[in-house]
């Protein structure tokens, strides 16, 4: 790592990802983690000690302390803004609860049709304020050190949850209304495809400067179900938004899906870490960018091993614009915090990714 002294460090961080997110020239290659803000950080274990989940989500004042621990810490481009795929069913009427070690539950799953109808098409303002208002503190707090990154879980996910009524291996529920009554899926598709929108929008609006779409359960579903009953809705919100900012979309297990999911339109695909990093880009559209994709397992391999993976990933960028570093998944409980601090530091002195390409033009 001899070019560490040398690197030219001249965006602020916020200037570096949005740069990214549009596939135009960076000083370094920039970089965020999934689930930076809560997780492994002893200070966010600290903060948690005092007050509950929804607590801590729904006050600005406390979302945003939280927002900001990686961002201190970590040093990272992106500051993902401290909340849950989930929020967005506050809206929608249906009571959900946040299960420490488990994850969302819902005790009333949507199930029938009749359930499908009852669901709450809601101003996002009106139902989510305290999200935007997070936002716009965060915006003020960062003052361009970092993006403030929004977030949303995807029409398909959520829909996992509201059935399900729990997190899920399989999803089995889920899955079986989505074969069995394709018509109330796809109107439950509908009405979580218009609340994602509006809760997207509003966060843009409140100072979001990108947004990633969370779709975690995708891997679930094979390329002709993801057509007929996802794909459709995804293309939706990514129409809606594409005038407004950046938009990454999530997902893992998908390797079989990327082109498909390419096709709907994000400005950038966060891929896992399943194929190499330059397998992955040639499946996506033209000019459309990356995230990723270091397995995060690798971080409790200790730094040597972490060092050689986020090598690798670079040399595999081949001074391509439009490559986000990131994780493939969230961040492990288990991680050392400092490999983290170590990995932001490594990618930043990295150097530009472009030099390789200048000097070789
Ligand atoms: O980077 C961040 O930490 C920002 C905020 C954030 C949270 N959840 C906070 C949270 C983000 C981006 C998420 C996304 C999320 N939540 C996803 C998509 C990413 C993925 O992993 O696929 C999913 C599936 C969820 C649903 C969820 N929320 C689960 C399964 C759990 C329990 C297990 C866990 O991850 O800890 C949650 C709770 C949750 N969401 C916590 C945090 C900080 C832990 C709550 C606590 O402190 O007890």
């Amino acid at each position: 790592m001899t070019a560490v002294a040398q690197t030219p460090i001249s965006m602020t961080g916020r200037d570096r990802l949005l740069a990214a997110a549009r596939g135009e020239p960076v000083d370094v290659t920039p970089v965020w983690y999934m689930r930076q803000a809560g997780r492994c950080l002893p200070e966010y274990r600290a903060l948690r000690e005092r007050h509950p989940f929804m607590e801590v989500a729904h006050t600005p004042d406390l979302a945003v302390e939280a927002t900001l621990m990686p961002v201190e810490r970590f040093g990272v481009d992106g500051a993902v803004l401290f909340a849950d795929i989930m929020l967005p069913l506050g809206g929608m009427g249906v009571p959900f609860r946040m299960e420490p070690k488990v994850g969302p539950v819902i005790d009333a799953p949507i199930r029938t049709r009749a359930d499908v109808e009852r669901i709450v098409i809601a101003d996002a303002d009106e139902a989510t304020g305290y999200v935007m208002d997070a936002l716009r503190l965060l915006r003020r707090e960062l003052g361009g050190r970092a993006a403030a990154l929004g977030f949303s879980g995807a029409p398909f996910t959520l829909a996992c949850y509201l059935i399900e009524g729990h997190g899920s291996r399989e999803y089995p529920r889920a899955k079986a209304l989505m074969y069995g009554d394709p018509e109330t899926w796809h109107l439950l598709m509908a009405k979580l495809t218009e609340v994602v929108t509006r809760y997207l929008t509003a966060q843009i609006a409140a100072g979001a400067d990108a947004v990633q779409l969370f779709d975690s359960w995708l891997g679930l579903l094979g390329t002709e179900a993801y057509r007929e009953f996802v794909a459709p809705y995804t293309t939706r919100i990514f129409a809606a938004l594409r005038s407004l900012a950046p938009t990454i979309h999530f997902s893992t297990g998908t390797t079989h899906l990327l082109d498909q999911i390419a096709a709907t339109g994000p400005d950038l695909v966060s891929v896992d870490w399943r194929l190499p990093l330059d397998e992955a880009w040639s499946r996506l559209a033209p000019g459309q960018g990356i995230q990723g994709n270091l397995d995060p397992t690798l971080l409790m391999g200790g730094w040597d091993v972490t060092r050689r993976a986020a090598e690798d990933i670079l040399r595999r960028t081949a001074g391509r614009s439009g490559h986000i570093f990131n994780l493939g998944h969230g961040i492990l409980p288990e991680t050392d915090p400092d490999v983290l601090t170590q990995l932001t530091a490594y990618v930043h002195g990295a150097g530009a990714p472009f030099e390789v390409d200048q000097a070789g033009n």
